[in-house]
């Protein structure tokens, strides 16, 4: 079977969150004799391009409504991601530092869904699958059915995961002449709440909707996204699939980026000595217990409640505890942070910005990661700190509701219902009981470690599912 991926980041090549880490690991995984499995994301100005090998294997020009553009598509040579990655490079749109957040996001996003349907189509073998991923590529299950343009593609079955339901690529009418020809007895499938909405057209036309946690599945189905009513339309063809993990990247006994690598044996002293060498980088005390936060500082990832939370627990806790936060995002709350750090020197430190080396060496390193999402469709790093013996601390919400169990309902981790200063610091408290008994944190850290949550069952599992919808496809 020959399987497409579009999205809009991949890891090493370009990431900002989760999407990245699922489009880099899950291909990896399905790719095997039976099946030949493409990547195609937009081509970013990232170390990743500029220090690698690409060979042009196509070039077009690309329409958006009365604008051209012209495009690559560059092959990387040395296939060492373990799947073909194809870049597309539309030099005036793409041709910049980062990922998202410019005013012509969606006409960037769009000329790259277009110029890969225009090369797809073009090619001599024909996918039998595409995979779509969030609102970047939601347009892509539509033109690929409506527009005479692609006629060639008309029957290939797609599927469309979403990662995250809040952001949805909405833009006005106005801008429907960007899109190629199309019968507008169509036009309806586009519209959600009286605008073009990328993510519902998705939802309508492709054959699959997967969401990456079964518990987000039914949560999506009555929060605040705006889309509800929806999700409930297309339960019959929605599926809950859990996320899995790059072993081969997450793994504390070959992680090239940790000076001390451990296993379940050894975690007892390997913890602790990359403790030692990220508390000397951050000026704190290796004895007490460490309790970190990794991610995007958003509100929807709880982190509006952080400042709060390390005032709190160092106010509680006192001396006992250190918190580290790694992360970028809401300038506010970048502030924030920034201002408790001279209050709470020794105890309390934040490095604001994405490091993938530092994030690694700070799963290694903590004792505890702090996880208190609002939403969470999956989250990766709860299931990265159980790979490095890292207990989590979680809102009981989305995939955390599907990965971790309290400690002590006999689980993995710890769990609160509420996304509030008062639930994270009561869980941190258990956990500073919990750190105090050695014989069973260690229990706990081992179990976590001892779990298989990489992508050798999951990729199979989708693999099915494609399978499903091509053999449903061909009985239509
Ligand atoms: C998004 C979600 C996160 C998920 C990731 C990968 O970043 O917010 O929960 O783990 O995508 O699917």
């Amino acid at each position: 079977m020959e399987i497409f991926h579009i999205g809009a980041e991949c890891y090493p090549v370009a990431k900002v969150g989760g999407l990245a880490d699922v489009i880099g690991s899950l291909p990896k995984y399905q790719n095997s004799e039976e099946n030949k499995v493409r990547v195609v994301i937009p081509c970013y100005q990232t170390t990743f391009r500029s220090e690698n090998d690409f060979e042009c294997v196509h070039w077009g020009k690309l329409k958006l409504g009365n604008f051209n553009f012209p495009f690559s598509v560059l092959k990387e040579t040395s296939n060492k991601l373990g799947f073909e990655l194809y870049l597309i490079e539309i030099p005036e749109l793409f041709d910049r530092p980062n990922i998202y957040n410019y005013r012509d996001d969606i006409e960037r996003f769009l000329s790259f869904q277009i110029a890969a349907l225009d090369w797809i189509t073009g090619r001599s073998s024909i996918p039998d699958i595409i995979h779509c991923h969030d609102h970047h590529t939601g347009l892509i299950p539509f033109m690929k059915k409506y527009c005479p343009k692609y006629d060639k593609l008309k029957n290939i079955p797609t599927l469309i995961t979403i990662h995250n339901g809040l952001y949805q690529g909405i833009f006005t009418f106005n801008k429907l002449y960007y899109l190629p020809e199309f019968d507008l007895i169509n036009i309806k499938e586009l519209e959600w709440g009286n605008c073009i909405n990328s993510l519902a057209t998705a939802i309508k036309c492709a054959d699959q909707v997967t969401t990456v946690s079964p518990s987000y599945l039914n949560e999506i189905n009555h929060s605040d996204n705006g889309l509800e009513t929806l999700f409930q339309r297309v339960r019959h063809k929605s599926k809950g699939i859990l996320n899995g993990i790059d072993t081969d990247v997450w793994d504390p006994e070959k992680d090239p980026m940790l000076e001390i690598n451990y296993s379940a044996e050894t975690i007892d002293d390997g913890k602790l000595k990359n403790k030692e060498q990220l508390c000397t980088v951050f000026n704190m005390n290796p004895a007490k217990p460490l309790f970190s936060f990794i991610g995007r500082l958003y509100n929807e990832k709880g982190a509006d409640l952080l400042p709060k939370i390390v005032s709190t627990a160092l106010t509680i806790f006192k001396e006992e505890i250190n918190i580290l936060i790694l992360g970028y995002g809401d300038v506010e709350i970048e502030n924030q942070l920034k201002q408790l750090l001279s209050i709470y020197s020794g105890n309390y430190n934040a490095y604001i910005g994405y490091n993938e080396e530092l994030a690694h060496k700070t799963y290694a390193s903590s004792d505890f990661i702090l996880i208190p999402s609002r939403v969470e469709p999956c989250g990766l790093n709860q299931m990265y700190a159980l790979r490095y013996g890292t207990i989590p601390i979680v809102r009981r919400t989305g995939g955390l509701k599907d990965t971790i169990v309290d400690f002590e309902d006999n689980g993995n981790g710890i769990c609160h219902d509420q996304a509030s200063v008062e639930d994270v610091c009561d869980s941190m408290k258990r956990a500073l009981d919990l750190y105090k008994n050695k014989e069973n944190i260690n229990q706990i850290r081992i179990k976590g470690m001892t779990i298989d949550h990489s992508w050798k069952n999951v990729s199979q599992e989708y693999i099915e599912l494609y399978n499903l919808i091509i053999a449903k496809t061909y009985e239509s």
